[in-house]
């Protein structure tokens, strides 16, 4: 069995870091965030993955080759123009054997993916989803089963309150027999969950869903970004960091930490990194490779991209920060802000 992974989108919502960094592969505490599905996809002995791929393809083929270093066979399946969800899985037909996982290339999941399999083949079901219950459905796609776990119909991301008839979304993660990608019109735009599941359930197949109740996170909006790090921070994702435990948190052996660093809850330092006397690391930082933090700094709830610089007594809270971001001296990065690749802030700024 093989997997596809929809990783073409142009990750709008995290503009400005995916204007130089596509999603799929933005830094997540210490790996580009696909490690993160194929560890998961693993679980499930599958080491054969089509990435999907339209924006930016050569940066994600730059990532992981032909996944021969990590001990994986990738291929890539890649769009001349976007073709949409379901348009992206049609283009990867050729690759795929009877049985298919898809995957959004943008959520980090702990689902029991084995399980997931084994119920799609004993059910006879046509296609699986997964779905998870969130606080905010409508920013999803619903998906209406019955008791039974059969699926009855979707609505995505409803506008109209009154159509928000259930908490449990469609999780991007699906079990299909490929034989049902006949339904999708070959090099065509297409929608997998707008066009593609109801023309099932029009035809009488059996869709069932599987409800996941463990960690799910969609990563594509700046607030998600950085939960998901602090929740990786806070094991409520495990993850094996590369890195060595250091006063609560995790070092990578190549970082340079002056004893006289303040260094408070979890936190992660990357490789090469430099932490001057003085400076405060933490709670929730997250410095991924490179980055400087000088004396009096303060960086804390925070994912700070490769070899950006910190200066004297400056304040970084609440921020995403692209690569080589130079934040001046005294200047404060309050809560909410995204900074793309090279931005300058000169000293003493102040964003609030
Ligand atoms: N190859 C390719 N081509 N991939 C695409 C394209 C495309 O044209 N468009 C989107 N993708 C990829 C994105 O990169 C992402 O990994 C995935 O498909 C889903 O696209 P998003 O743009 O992130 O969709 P969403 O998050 O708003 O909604 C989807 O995911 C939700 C769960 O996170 C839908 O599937 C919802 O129903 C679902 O609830
Ligand atoms: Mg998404």
């Amino acid at each position: 069995m093989k997997a596809v992974i929809l990783a073409g989108g142009e990750g709008t919502r995290l503009r400005p870091l995916t204007l130089s960094v596509p999603k799929p592969v933005v830094p997540v505490v210490d790996r580009p965030f696909l490690r993160h599905q194929l560890d998961l996809l693993a679980r499930a002995s599958i080491s054969e993955i089509v990435f999907s791929v339209a924006y930016q393809p050569e940066r994600i083929q730059a990532v992981f080759g032909d996944g021969t270093a990590l001990g994986r066979r990738i291929h890539y399946a890649v769009e001349e123009t976007p073709l949409g969800t379901g348009g992206a899985v049609k283009n990867a037909e050729r690759h795929l054997d009877e049985t298919t996982v898809v995957f959004n290339g943008d959520v980090l999941t702990d689902v029991d993916l084995p399980a997931v399999v084994r119920a799609h083949r004993e059910s006879g079901a046509k296609a699986t989803l997964v779905l998870t219950p969130v606080p905010n459905p409508a920013a999803y796609g619903l998906v209406e089963t019955d008791a039974s776990g059969r699926v009855k119909s979707f609505i995505e991301k409803p506008s109209d309150p009154s159509q928000i008839t259930t908490d449990t979304v469609n999780a991007g993660i699906y079990v299909l027999d490929t034989s049902t990608l006949a339904l999708m019109p070959p090099g065509q735009n297409h929608s997998i969950e707008r066009a593609f599941f109801p023309a099932l359930l029009r035809r009488g197949d059996l869709v069932r869903a599987w409800v996941h109740r463990g960690y799910w996170i969609d990563i594509g909006t700046p607030e998600k970004y950085l939960q998901v790090h602090r929740d990786i921070l806070q094991a409520r994702f495990p993850v094996h960091l590369e890195g060595e435990p250091r006063n609560g948190g995790w070092a990578h052996s190549t970082a340079r930490i002056d004893a006289g660093a303040e260094l408070e809850g979890r936190f992660y330092v990357g490789p090469g990194c430099r932490i001057d006397a003085g400076a405060h690391v933490g709670p929730d930082a997250v410095l991924t490779a490179g980055v400087t933090v000088a004396t009096g700094a303060w960086v804390r709830d925070s994912v700070v991209w490769e070899g950006s610089t910190l200066a004297e007594s400056c304040r970084v809270d609440g921020s995403l920060l692209g690569a080589r971001v130079h934040v001046g001296r005294h200047a404060c990065l309050a809560p909410g802000a995204v900074l793309g690749e090279a931005t300058v802030i000169s000293d003493h700024s102040r964003t609030r």
